[in-house]
Order: C-alpha cells, then sequence, then structure tokens
C-alpha cells in the first residue's frame, strides 16, 4: 500500500493520484490502500502537518490556498466514495481531526479558523444498529462549515451538523445541527447564546491595539451580517447588559490610565 511523505504530483496504477505544484512542505504522509483516490491541493495551500488516510476507494480530498494565514494542520480519513473539501485560507493550531466514510462530505468553507483539538466527524468510526429492525442506528452524515467560522478549543462538530458563515462555536461545544450565521452557539449540544455577531482574526494581544472595544480597532472583513432566520434565543438579560457596560468601562478606563503613564 503506498504510503506518500512528499507532496508533489503523484499517480498510481490503481488510479489513487495527486495534483500539487507548489513548494515542498514537511509533515505529509499520505496513504493509499484503495483505488481511484484522489487530492487536489492548490499550490498556495500553506501546510505545517498533513496525515491522510484514504481506507476505501473513491475518495477526494481538496485543500484550499493561502494568502497569509496561518497553516493548516490536519488528520483526515477519507473512506468509502467520501470527499472532504477545505476552503481557501483555513487554519488550526494543532491538528484537528477529520473522519467522511460511506459517502459522506465535509465541507469547510474560506477562512475558517480551527482552534485546538477540535474535530470534524460526519461518521461514528463504528455502526451502532437498532437490535428489533437490524438496520443502521448512526449513517453517517454530511458536514457543512460556511466562511469564516470560529471552532474555539476543542469545538466538536458530528454527522449532520451545519454552521452558517460568520459564526462562533464554544470552548468545549458540540455541535450536532445546525447553525445559523453570525451566532454564537455554545454547550453540549451547541445552541445559540448570542446572535448578529461578527469576529475578527487579529490577536487581542499580539495585534496592536492592546485593547480592542468597538470595531474601529479592526478592519472589518465582508462576513459583517445579522443572524438570518427567526430569533428563538433569549435576548441579552440584565446581568448580561450590565457585564458587557462593565467591561467597557473598565476598558476606557484602563486605556485613559495607560495613556496618562
Ligand atoms: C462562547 C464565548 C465566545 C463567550 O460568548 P459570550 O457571548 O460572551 O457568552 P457569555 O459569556 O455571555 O455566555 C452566554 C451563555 O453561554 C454560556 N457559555 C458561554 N461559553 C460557553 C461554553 N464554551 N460552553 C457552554 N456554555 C457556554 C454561558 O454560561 C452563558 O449561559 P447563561 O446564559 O445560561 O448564563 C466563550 O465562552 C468561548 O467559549 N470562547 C472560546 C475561546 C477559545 O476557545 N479560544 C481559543 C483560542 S483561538
Amino acid at each position: 500500500m503506498p504510503i506518500i511523505h512528499e507532496l508533489s504530483t503523484y499517480a498510481d496504477e490503481r488510479g489513487n493520484s495527486i495534483s500539487y505544484q507548489g513548494r515542498q512542505e514537511k509533515g505529509i504522509r499520505v496513504k493509499f490502500t484503495g483505488s481511484n483516490n484522489t487530492v487536489t491541493i492548490d499550490p498556495r495551500a500553506r501546510i505545517e502537518s498533513l496525515i491522510v488516510d484514504f481506507d476505501c476507494n473513491n475518495g477526494v480530498l481538496r485543500i484550499g490556498g493561502n494568502d497569509g494565514a496561518p497553516p493548516l494542520r490536519a488528520a483526515i480519513r477519507v473512506g468509502q466514495d467520501s470527499v472532504v473539501s477545505i476552503g481557501r485560507n483555513v487554519s488550526m493550531t494543532s491538528v484537528c481531526a477529520m473522519s467522511a466514510t460511506e459517502g459522506a462530505h465535509i465541507t469547510i468553507g474560506d477562512d475558517v479558523m480551527f482552534a485546538s483539538e477540535n474535530q470534524v466527524r460526519a461518521d461514528d468510526g463504528h455502526p451502532i444498529f437498532d437490535v428489533r429492525t437490524g438496520l443502521r442506528a448512526n449513517p453517517a452524515r454530511s458536514i457543512t462549515i460556511g466562511a469564516h467560522v470560529w471552532l474555539g478549543r476543542a469545538a466538536v462538530v458530528l454527522g449532520g451538523a451545519k454552521i452558517g458563515s460568520g459564526s462562533v462555536i464554544g470552548y468545549g461545544s458540540i455541535v450536532t445541527k445546525s447553525v445559523p450565521n453570525n451566532c454564537i452557539a455554545a454547550g453540549v449540544p451547541a445552541k445559540i447564546v448570542r446572535r448578529d455577531i461578527a469576529w475578527e482574526r487579529p490577536h487581542l494581544s499580539l495585534v496592536a491595539p492592546f485593547y480592542k472595544p468597538d470595531a474601529s480597532t479592526i478592519t472589518k472583513s465582508s462576513y459583517w451580517h445579522l443572524t438570518e432566520g427567526p430569533s428563538r434565543a433569549r435576548g441579552l438579560g440584565t446581568r448580561q447588559l450590565l457585564r458587557r457596560v462593565g467591561t467597557r468601562l473598565i476598558h476606557q478606563l484602563r486605556r485613559v490610565r495607560g495613556s496618562a503613564r
């Protein structure tokens, strides 16, 4: 079974192929067990670590280019007839595990930011059956993550989930269903905790200014939109509202004190 350790154009007699004409990247391992599996990587991709297991046949992996975002680090299993498609400027702080089998698709939009310890699993790895009917209880289901989604640390996305563009998934959350655009969803299972939000990549302590109390401190991306669909989430409670106002006042006080020194 061919195991490839460097990215370059490749084709074998079983119809497995890699299409890539970019610079040499380290930390690569692509394993072709079956046949007719294809990898297409944009020559401008930036990859720090990529482990791919094609266990079966007719799998497809696509990875988009990178215009300056942090690199991609992923361990990806692509099963029978399955497709993993990763957009442009998708970044990971540590290796993100992904799995798609039984014809499922994982589609990740442009500019998605994974934190660390994330997983995207369209399948459960092993079959579960209903004892009475013998039918499968846990078929693999496709996942779609829209453009410019931020997955907080240890957030997990499971089969059937769909996350709208511009949204944020909270620390340790598990997404099992649909999450609309431009909202924060958190918890297990993830539920909307805030609507009508936009997030940006500049880090709070690595990119000046080091207080960012409002949108004048960043360059707005094209992902500033109101959340679509009916609002089932409750609005800000009094406690949350007071906390927001308090945080803003504290930011302003600290800035004034800082500039007076
Ligand atoms: C979700 C998050 C962004 C905060 O969003 P927020 O709108 O400020 O949320 P609040 O703190 O006002 O909390 C709103 C509600 O969601 C709950 N909540 C917030 N984060 C949560 C989480 N990760 N899991 C479960 N519930 C969470 C709060 O308890 C609160 O519940 P309540 O309404 O019942 O009191 C933040 O908690 C988070 O998870 N950040 C991820 C950070 C991260 O992973 N960084 C990695 C570096 S890239």
